[in-house]
């Protein structure tokens, strides 16, 4: 009977080590993860805000929704950049809803001034040598945004050359980029309208998904 017991309570104890083991080490591979993101995060938004900013970005966030502007309910991300409490930029994070292959994941840059500094794709599932050019690694197509506004060009222009505007289609691949250029207008668009509330939100970092 005492044998039982013994080997009762060492099983008990090789489960209770064995959870807490397991415990830290999901904690620990959360944290690390979590830090990549932040990573990945700031290196892509250096790449379209190289200038400075003083206030922390990846915190000074806050999440929204609009179907007018960012449609099929996606939650669309702000983040701010700031310098001396002032306004420089703002970081939209969102989704192109007609690419060929389904939602293309765009992060836009626009200063202050309602001007473009620049768009980077950060995830799509576009065919490889047909819709991938919109890839920063791909082709310079991307580029192209750089400086742009709604009124650079007027309204005409923000579509591809296939359909009267002064953007780059791809050979044989029209809806890749007619989907990010459409995106990209509707984004500016929005700006345009709620340029106060997207600078002047209090941050939420808790509110948002995103790192
Ligand atoms: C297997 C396959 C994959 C395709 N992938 C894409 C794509 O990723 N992006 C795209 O714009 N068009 C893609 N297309 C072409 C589109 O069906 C469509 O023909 C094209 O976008 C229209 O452009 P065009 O008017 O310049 O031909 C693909 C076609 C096929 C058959």
């Amino acid at each position: 009977m005492m044998d039982l017991w013994k080997s009762a309570a060492a099983l008990g104890l090789v489960a209770i080590v064995g959870t807490t083991l397991l415990t830290g080490v999901d904690a620990l591979t959360a944290e690390r993860i979590a830090a990549q993101e932040r990573r990945v995060m700031l290196e892509q938004l250096g790449q379209i805000i190289p200038e400075h900013y003083d206030n922390a970005i990846l915190e000074d966030r806050i999440a929204f929704t609009d179907e007018t502007h960012f449609p099929k309910g996606q939650q669309v991300t702000a983040y701010r950049a700031r310098q001396q409490g002032a306004p420089v930029a703002v970081v939209l994070k969102f989704s192109a809803v007609n690419g060929y292959n389904g939602d293309i994941d765009l992060l836009a840059g626009i200063n202050a001034d309602g001007s473009l500094r620049g768009v980077r794709v950060t995830a799509h599932k576009e065919t490889p040598g047909l819709g991938d050019a919109i890839e920063a690694g791909k082709s310079g197509w991307i580029n192209d945004f750089a400086g742009k506004s709604l009124s650079n060009p007027e309204t005409p222009g923000w579509a591809v050359r296939r359909d009267g505007g002064e953007f780059d289609q791809f050979t044989g691949a029209t809806i890749t980029p007619r989907a990010v250029v459409e995106a990209v207008r509707l984004a500016l668009t929005y700006f345009s309208k709620h340029r106060a509330f997207l600078f002047d939100t209090v941050a939420d970092p808790a509110g948002s998904s995103a790192p």
